[in-house]
Parts: C-alpha cells; sequence; structure tokens
C-alpha cells in the first residue's frame, strides 16, 4: 500500500509541524483539532512556517502553493474515515488520547490503515488496546520544530506487527527524508528518556539558585554546542509538555531524575507555558 492520505488529530506545535511534513512530503493532509480557534491558530503556524521555508530557500512559492492546497482543515474526526496513515499529535494526556484512539477505530475504514502516535512517553499498546486492529498500531515520534529536525523514532508495542514498523521506517525515509531509530515500547523511548532528566536537571539547578538561567544555558551552547540551552529548550517544547512527560516517565519508573520539579509545576499552574503562551522562563 502507497500512504497517500494521511490524517493528524492535534494542530498545535507538533500538529502542524508533523501536518507540514507531510503536506511538503506530497500528501494529502487532514488535520484535526477541537475548536475553530485551534485550528485556525495551527493553520497559522503552518504558513508563518512554509513563509519562513520561502524565505530560507527551502520551498518556491509554487511548492508552497501546493503544499497549502494539499491540506485540509476540520474539527470533525469523521473527516479521517479515508486516510491511511493517521498521526495522533493531541495533548500529552492518557485518557485524551485513548479516546481519540478508539474513536479513530470506529471511523478508519480501510483496514490496512496505519494508526500512529506522537506521544513523548506513553505506552503505544494502552493506545493499541483502545482498537479492534492493535497489530496495526505504532508511535511514530517527531521532534520539535518537526520541519527542521531529520530524527523519527519508531515505536512498535508488544504486537505491532513487524511489517508495520518496517513500512513506515520505509516511508519515513524515502517520503518524508527523515532519519528513523527504532525503539523498544518503554517509557520516553530513546531521546525523552535521556531528555527529560536533563532539562529536569537544569530547572533544578535554577531552583536551587545555583546559577542564572542564562548562565545554564550559555554553558550548554558555548560550552558543549548545544544549539539551544536546557531552560530555553523547555520553554520551547512547552513548559505543560516537560511535566506532562515527566510525570508520565515517573509514574511508570519511579526514577527520581524524572520527577517533575516543583518550580515547573508552578509555572505550568500559573499559564506560564513557555514559547506558544509568550511566557515562560524567558519572554518570547
Ligand atoms: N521550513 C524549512 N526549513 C526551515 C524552516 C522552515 N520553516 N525554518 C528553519 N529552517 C531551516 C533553516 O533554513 C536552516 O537550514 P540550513 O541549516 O540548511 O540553513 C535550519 O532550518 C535552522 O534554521 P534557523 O537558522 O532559523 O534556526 P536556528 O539555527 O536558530 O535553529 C532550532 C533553531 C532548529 C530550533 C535550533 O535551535 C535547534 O535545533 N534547537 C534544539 C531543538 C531540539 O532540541 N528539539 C528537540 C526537542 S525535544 C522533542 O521534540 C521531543 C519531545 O517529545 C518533547
Ligand atoms: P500543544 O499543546 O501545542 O497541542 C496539543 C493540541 O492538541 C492542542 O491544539 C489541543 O487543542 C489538541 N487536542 C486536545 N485534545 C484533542 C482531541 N481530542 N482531538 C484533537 N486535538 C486535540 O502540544 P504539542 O507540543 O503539539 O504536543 C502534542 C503531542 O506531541 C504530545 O503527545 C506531546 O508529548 C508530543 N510531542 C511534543 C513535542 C514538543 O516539543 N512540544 C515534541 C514531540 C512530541
Amino acid at each position: 500500500m502507497t500512504i497517500e492520505r494521511a490524517g493528524v488529530i492535534g494542530c498545535g506545535l507538533m500538529g502542524s509541524g508533523i501536518a507540514e511534513v507531510l503536506a511538503r512530503a506530497g500528501l494529502s493532509v487532514v488535520v484535526r483539532d477541537i475548536s475553530d480557534e485551534a485550528v485556525a491558530a495551527g493553520r497559522k503556524r503552518i504558513e508563518k512556517s512554509f513563509a519562513k521555508g520561502v524565505e530560507r530557500g527551502k520551498m518556491t512559492e509554487q511548492e508552497r502553493d501546493e503544499a497549502l492546497g494539499r491540506l485540509t482543515f476540520t474539527t470533525e474526526l469523521s473527516a479521517m474515515a479515508d486516510r491511511q496513515l493517521v498521526i495522533e499529535a493531541a495533548s500529552e494526556n492518557e485518557d485524551i488520547k485513548k479516546k481519540i484512539f478508539a474513536e479513530l477505530d470506529a471511523i478508519v475504514t480501510d483496514e490496512q490503515a496505519i494508526l500512529a502516535s506522537n506521544t513523548s512517553s506513553m505506552p503505544i499498546i494502552r493506545f493499541a488496546q483502545a482498537t479492534s486492529r492493535p497489530e496495526r498500531v505504532l508511535g511514530l515520534h517527531f521532534f520539535n520544530p518537526a520541519p527542521v529536525q531529520p530524527l523519527v523514532e519508531i515505536i512498535s508495542s508488544v504486537v505491532t506487527a513487524p511489517e508495520v514498523a518496517d513500512q513506515i521506517e520505509t516511508f519515513s525515509t524515502q517520503v518524508l527524508g527523515k532519519t528513523p531509530i527504532r525503539s523498544d515500547d518503554r517509557p520516553g523511548f530513546i531521546v525523552n528518556a535521556l531528555l527529560i532528566p536533563f532539562l529536569f536537571s537544569a530547572i533544578r539547578m535554577l531552583e536551587s539558585g545555583h546559577a542564572s538561567k542564562e548562565d545554564i544555558d550559555t554553558g550548554m551552547v558555548n560550552g558543549c554546542a548545544h544549539p539551544m540551552g536546557p531552560i530555553k529548550l523547555a520553554d520551547m517544547v512547552g513548559l505543560d509538555t516537560c511535566l506532562f512527560v515527566g510525570q508520565s516517565i515517573y509514574d511508570e519508573t519511579g526514577d527520581p531524575a524524572a520527577k517533575p520539579p516543583v518550580l515547573l509545576s508552578r509555572m505550568v499552574d500559573g499559564g506560564l507555558l513557555g514559547a506558544k503562551t509568550g511566557k515562560g522562563f524567558y519572554d518570547w
């Protein structure tokens, strides 16, 4: 089966980036979020990114217009009925995601369709078990910003059919031009199992008065050649997402390094979510 029709659930930071990647790769893409406001914000984010892509010489104006023409935005989940690949990129909440998988299972008609989650940390098997086709469910984890970062993690649950993961690996490389790596269905997979304890260490360093956010970030950029420091990166990922991801890894592993710092919880409670709300550790 050649994948030509894709769907994306959630049009936030990641859903909009993933939809952009799919549309630029030539697929027809239906993007669904829960409100007109969220859909409009997602569309705006994609248009802004396309404009940057043209400005940076990554695509022509004609390619931009064609890619935009392949995107459809909706609040109706029923628009996913004829999709061959649906990537769930809704908020990092297990109940929301399980409900989406159960609903997709009832809506998506093609028995060969693949249902994927962009979850940062949660067990893929739990989403697979919410469907009647668990062997066709897997993790396909993109990195932020999705149009720029080359990596995808492919996560097979204990019941994912090997040919489904193989097909997605080929699709990721040949159609999306991404670099795939494979992970077992473990909390945080490969990258977030390493990254979240690092980000939380940096936040604890700030919280304890050990160093300023600027010096922590400058240290990792200029001392270790990271493209951005950990405090700024947490802001870019979204402080709510960092909190949910850490909590989910901590709940399953009990690893104290993944336990969300109190300062992070307080900031999320205060609506300081980072770049997406304009205020986090930094003003954006
Ligand atoms: N479309 C196409 N290309 C684009 C683009 C767009 N909208 N925007 C930027 N680019 C290209 C640029 O042209 C440039 O390409 P070249 O190097 O070929 O010139 C490249 O992308 C970098 O762009 P910029 O110069 O604008 O950006 P920058 O150099 O300031 O880098 C950054 C910005 C990519 C965000 C960089 O700071 C970075 O990589 N930061 C770290 C990001 C990171 O760690 N992400 C992972 C987060 S964790 C995660 O995602 C997992 C999770 O589950 C939480
Ligand atoms: P976000 O908060 O920017 O966007 C989440 C979107 O999901 C919102 O627009 C929200 O309205 C929508 N949503 C909630 N319930 C929905 C439903 N039932 N149907 C459709 N849409 C729904 O979050 P994000 O950063 O885009 O994260 C989305 C997913 O991607 C999470 O699982 C997250 O862990 C993962 N992820 C995030 C990053 C990152 O750096 N932010 C990177 C990789 C993966």
